[in-house]
């Protein structure tokens, strides 16, 4: 790509080493620069307009350009632009927001502890569990089980939880505490002639085994997304949780569901929780709880956590954690306005109407020859794709496929092979149809390249 030397393409490839890239390719070609959005749609500097088909990174739920978010943002900074939670410490919009989450919550939860990122509430969540099981006199309860395809974030411990081998590749990772169970992707997983629901019992039995080779007793707590957002869009088979909570249930190990892209609408229900009727101990939460205007996420913790942490933290005399930004007021402010919105305009009930367009037009995409599979539930889906000419470099034809759908004004993002849509939850019946228009005529001119 032709770049002006002083241009922002040029600067930012200059000074910043960027997420996901691959930062010698990216010398090469550049980046993407977007200066502003509204609604489902982004614009980048030369006025190209985007439908955002993935609500930034499945994050922007109430769409961009939302007032009433800006508009709180300015209110909080001009009374309190900074405080924070340490010792015996707090302050208004935190109290509000754990006490709404509190309320929100679909099972009984007790705490809610405020960090920055869905990383950082799972690493916390990490913490938490070793220092209950320190508190409870089984020192030996550390392991935690996660699964292969699984995004739990990218800090050391929440690394180790992702069970994807680019984040753990050349970063010495997985922590040898962290384990990783069967996938639940039933195409690329199931055995010759079994069924879904066959499928399904074998994953809870994968877990069972994991745990009995192990030892139940060093076993703390297992952790996973309602439905696999980053790993490829992966929505469990019929019968999976069913199976599988028994299990932790059985060998008393804690649950903790991942709902950083499931929370708060995305699948139809406020929680994927209530979609899978999970029974989680703790949840983590991030992403669309502020429609990621501004960086913060929450754990949750029932009693059953909450308990022995306190009488731990009571017997060392401090809970020896704690992030300068946690329950930042401007965050919170913004995601109690945010979580206002999706309440007033019935956004859970606004997914559950748009959804049976969403997902009747991601099916239609395996009319196109490069489509293996769609798959997916409310609005998150997606398709994955496969040629023979790609098949010795997994992530070509996605690449590809991204690139296609880019210039014709829809942003997706490539899993590999597998293209995801997780647009903004405001989208409207239309704006679903043009995506998919967009993504159909896209991949008709992949595959005619080809
Ligand atoms: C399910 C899930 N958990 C955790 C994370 C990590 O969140 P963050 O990128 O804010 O650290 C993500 C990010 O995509 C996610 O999808």
């Amino acid at each position: 790509m032709a770049q002006l030397p002083n241009s922002l393409e040029a600067r930012d490839v200059a000074f910043q080493l960027h997420s996901y890239a691959d930062a010698r390719k990216q010398e090469q070609t550049g980046s993407l620069v977007i200066e502003k959005g509204e609604g489902i749609y982004v614009e980048d500097v030369s006025g190209k307009r985007y439908i955002e088909g993935m609500a930034g990174l499945w994050s922007v739920a109430v769409g961009f350009g939302e007032k009433r978010l800006v508009e709180a943002a300015a209110r909080q900074m001009e009374k309190l632009p900074y405080y924070h939670t340490f010792t015996f410490k707090t302050h208004g919009p935190s109290i509000e927001l754990a006490e709404k989450l509190i309320e929100m919550a679909p099972v009984p939860m007790s705490k809610v502890y405020f960090t920055n990122s869905g990383s950082e509430a799972n690493d916390t969540a990490i913490k938490l569990i070793w220092y209950r099981s320190n508190a409870l006199g089984q020192p030996e309860r550390k392991k935690i089980i996660s699964r292969m395809r699984g995004y739990h974030g990218v800090t050391v411990a929440s690394a180790s939880l992702t069970g994807l081998p680019n984040n753990h590749k050349s970063f010495d990772l997985p922590l040898p505490q962290i384990l990783h169970t069967t996938s639940p992707h039933y195409r690329t997983m199931k055995k010759d002639g079994e069924s879904e629901a066959e499928f399904a019992r074998r994953c809870a039995q994968d877990l069972e085994d994991l745990i009995l080779a192990e030892g139940p007793e060093t076993i703390a707590a297992f952790f996973a997304e309602p439905v696999m957002g980053a790993g490829g869009v992966v929505v469990p088979p019929d019968g999976y949780w069913q199976a599988v909570q028994p299990v932790l249930k059985k060998y008393g190990i804690l649950f903790v569901a991942d709902e950083v892209i499931c929370g708060f609408g995305r699948t139809g229900n406020m929680f994927g929780t209530e979609t899978y009727s999970l029974q989680p101990d703790m949840m983590t939460l991030s992403k669309a709880l502020s429609s990621s205007y501004q960086p913060i996420s929450a754990l949750l913790i029932n009693d059953t956590v909450y308990e022995p942490i306190a009488d731990e933290s009571h017997r060392i005399g401090v809970l020896g954690h704690g992030y300068t930004g946690s329950g930042h007021p401007v965050a919170a402010a913004v995601a109690l306005e945010n979580l206002k919105i999706i309440e007033e305009r019935d956004l859970v009930g606004h997914v559950r109407e748009i959804a049976p367009t969403f997902q009747k037009r991601l099916a239609g995409l395996a009319d196109n020859p490069l489509v293996v599979e769609t798959r997916g539930i409310g609005l998150i889906g997606a398709a994955e794709l496969h040629h023979p000419a790609h098949s010795d470099t997994p992530g070509s034809l996605g690449a590809a496929a991204n690139a296609a759908f880019q210039e014709n004004g829809l942003i997706s993002r490539a899993m590999l092979d597998a293209m995801a849509f997780c647009p903004p939850l405001i989208i409207t019946d239309g704006q679903v149809n043009d995506l998919f228009d967009i993504a159909e005529e896209s991949l008709k001119k992949v595959a005619a390249s080809l």
